[in-house]
C-alpha cells in the first residue's frame, strides 16, 4: 500500500480524482476553523448534520455516492470524536472498514475538519491499513486488499510528516508480524522465519546471524534444544543487530517466542482450537515487525532481536514429563510439563542476551492461557521488577494505542516451580499462571533491566474475523523510539552495579 502526504484545502481535495474521499468530522463542528466556509461540499455536510443525520461518537458515519459535490465517487462522512488518538482510530476503522471492497483503490482521507491530537495521524493511517487488511499467502484466489493508495490530507506541519512517516513505516512492520503469525506451520517453519529475518539484513544498519543445532548445542541451549528434539524441523536461533547507535551504546534487546506451533509436545493439547497454535510465533513476528519498521525509521539507537525458534511436537525421540535437561545458565530444569515449552525456549535466549550486556531486555511471547484469562484480549501483560522499566513500557503501550498492564511479581508466586530432581520445574499450579511463568523466566535475568510482556490474549483474535493483530508492533516501536530520543532514565539500583564501565 502507498501512503501520500498532502496539504490541501478541501475544495482541492474534493476535487482529487479517487476512488473514495473519508471526511473526518468532529463531534462539535462548530469548532471547524477552514479557509472553505464557501465549499459546497461543506455546505452539504452541515445540511446533513442540521438535519441530525449523522449521530456524534467517533465511529458513526454516512457512507454515499457523489454528485456534484466531489468528484471522488464516493463520500464517508465520519465522525471522530474529539479528535484523540482513540477517537481517530475508532473513527479510521468503521471508515476503512466501509470501503473495504473490490473498486475502492485510492482513497483521500481528509483532517482538516479536525485538529487530530497527538499520535492522532499515526493511528488514522495503522487503522485505515488495518481495516483494509487481507491474508493472502495460501489462498488460490485470494481476494487481495483493494486499497492501494491512501493519501493524508493535514496541516503540513513537522508534526504531521513525522507522524505520517512514522504511521507508513508501522504499517509495514505490524503486517510483517501479521502475515507471519498468520502463516499456516507448514509455511512457517524455524527455517522459513531465519529468511524472513535474512531479508531484514539487507537493510541498512542491520545484520543478522542464524545459528542452527550445531552452534546452539555448543552454546549449551540445553532447554532449548529438549523442546525441538521431538520436530523433524531444525531448530533456529535468530539474531537481528539494528546498530543505529555508537557501538559503545548498550542495545534494547527484544526477545521473541518463535514456537512456529504449538502442540503442546507428549504433554499434548485438546484438538479443539489446536490450529491456532500456529500463532505461537507471535512474540518472534512481533519482534520482526518492530525492526522492520526500526530499520525504516533509523532511530539514533542499538537494538537487537533475538528469536529462538523451533516447533513444540509428540514424537519417539521427543522431551518426556519427568526430563531433566541443564540450561545454557547451568541451572537445571525439571520439565514437569512439555506444554510449558515457550519459558524453556525463553530462558536460554534470556541467558543469551545477558551477554549483550544490555541496556534492558523485553521479551514478547504467547506465553499462557492464564494471561487470557487474566487480562482478556485488550492489554498484554507487563511483568517487570524494575519500575522505570515498567513505566516506560506502559507509557508506549498507551501512546500507541497497543496498551499493557503490570502484573505482580512476588516471590510468593514462584513458590510451586520447586522440584526435588532439579534446581526448579517448569511449571506450577494452575493458579496465577502467568505469574509463576515469568517467575520462572526471572531465575534467568538476574542483573538484567528486564521486563516480559506476555500476549497470549492480544497478538491474536478468534471468532468471525480470526487472525494476527500485529501487536505488539505498536508498544515495542513507540518504546524503541522513546529510548531514543530521551537518554535511558537512571539506573535503578541492581543495574548499576553492573554497568560501572559504561
Ligand atoms: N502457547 C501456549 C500458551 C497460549 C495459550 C497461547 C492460549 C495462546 C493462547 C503455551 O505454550 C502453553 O501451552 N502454556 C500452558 C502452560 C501450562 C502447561 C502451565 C497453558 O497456558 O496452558
Ligand atoms: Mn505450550
Ligand atoms: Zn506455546
Amino acid at each position: 500500500m502507498d501512503f501520500e502526504f498532502k496539504s490541501l484545502s478541501l475544495d482541492q481535495a474534493a476535487s482529487a480524482k479517487v476512488d473514495a474521499l473519508v471526511l473526518a468530522l468532529p463531534d462539535q463542528l462548530e469548532t471547524v476553523q477552514t479557509g472553505s466556509a464557501g465549499s459546497h461540499l461543506l455546505q452539504w455536510v452541515h445540511k446533513v448534520l442540521k438535519a441530525g443525520d449523522l449521530e456524534a461518537g467517533a465511529g458513526k458515519l454516512i457512507a454515499t455516492h457523489m454528485g456534484s459535490q466531489c468528484v471522488a465517487t464516493r463520500l464517508v462522512l465520519v465522525r471522530v470524536g474529539d479528535g484523540s488518538a482513540t477517537a481517530m482510530r475508532k473513527g479510521m476503522l468503521a471508515a476503512f472498514g466501509a470501503l473495504r471492497q473490490p473498486g475502492v483503490n485510492k482513497v483521500v482521507l481528509y483532517t482538516d475538519l479536525v485538529k487530530p491530537q497527538e499520535g492522532a495521524l499515526r493511528a488514522s493511517l495503522v487503522a485505515a491499513a488495518e481495516a483494509t487488511y487481507a491474508y493472502t499467502t495460501t489462498l488460490s484466489k485470494p481476494k487481495a486488499r483493494s486499497l492501494h493508495k491512501l493519501t493524508l490530507v493535514a496541516a503540513d506541519t513537522p508534526a504531521a510528516r513525522q507522524e505520517w512517516t512514522q504511521g507508513k513505516a508501522l504499517v509495514q512492520g505490524i503486517e510483517l508480524a501479521k502475515e507471519w503469525a498468520n502463516r499456516p506451520a507448514n509455511h512457517a517453519t524455524p527455517s522459513m522465519l531465519a529468511d524472513a529475518a535474512e531479508k531484514l539484513g539487507k537493510r541498512d544498519n542491520v545484520k543478522v546471524d542464524v545459528l542452527g543445532p550445531k552452534e546452539v548445542a555448543k552454546l549449551g541451549m540445553g532447554a532449548f534444544m529438549a523442546v525441538a528434539q521431538g520436530s523433524a524441523e531444525p531448530l533456529r536461533f535468530i539474531v537481528i543487530r539494528y546498530s543505529g547507535a555508537p557501538h559503545s551504546q548498550p542495545p534494547v534487546v527484544l526477545v521473541g517466542k518463535g514456537i512456529t506451533f504449538d502442540t503442546g509436545g507428549i504433554s499434548i493439547k485438546p484438538a479443539p482450537e489446536m490450529d491456532e497454535m500456529k500463532y505461537d510465533m507471535g512474540g518472534a513476528a512481533s519482534v520482526l515487525g518492530a525492526l522492520q519498521t526500526i530499520a525504516e525509521l533509523q532511530p539514533a539507537v542499538n537494538v537487537v532481536g533475538i528469536i529462538p525458534s523451533c516447533e513444540n511436537m509428540p514424537d519417539g525421540r521427543a522431551v518426556k514429563p519427568g526430563d531433566v535437561v541443564t540450561s545454557m545458565s547451568g541451572q537445571t530444569i525439571e520439565i514437569l510439563n512439555t506444554d510449558a515449552e515457550g519459558r524453556l525456549i525463553l530462558c536460554d535466549a534470556l541467558t543469551y542476551a545477558a551477554r549483550l550486556k544490555p541496556d534492558c531486555v523485553i521479551d514478547v511471547a504467547t506465553l499462557t492461557g492464564a494471561c487470557v484469562i487474566a487480562l482478556g484480549h485488550v492489554r498484554s501483560g507487563l511483568f517487570s521488577q524494575q519500575d522505570s522499566l515498567a513505566a516506560a513500557l506502559s507509557a508506549a503501550g498507551e501512546k500507541a494505542l497497543d496498551p499493557c498492564w503490570r502484573m505482580p511479581l512476588d516471590d510468593e508466586y514462584g513458590e510451586g516451580l520447586k522440584s526435588s530432581f532439579a534446581d526448579m520445574a517448569n511449571v506450577a499450579g494452575r493458579a496465577g499462571g502467568s505469574i509463576s511463568a515469568a517467575k520462572f523466566l526471572q531465575k534467568f535475568t538476574a542483573e538484567l533491566n528486564w521486563a516480559h510482556l506476555d500476549i497470549a490474549g492480544t497478538a491474536w483474535k478468534s471468532g468471525a474475523a480470526k487472525g494476527a493483530t500485529g501487536r505488539p508492533v505498536g508498544l515495542l516501536v513507540q518504546f524503541v523510539l522513546d529510548r531514543a530520543s530521551a537518554p535511558a532514565p537512571a539506573a535503578e539500583p541492581r543495574k548499576a552495579s553492573r554497568r560501572k564501565a559504561g
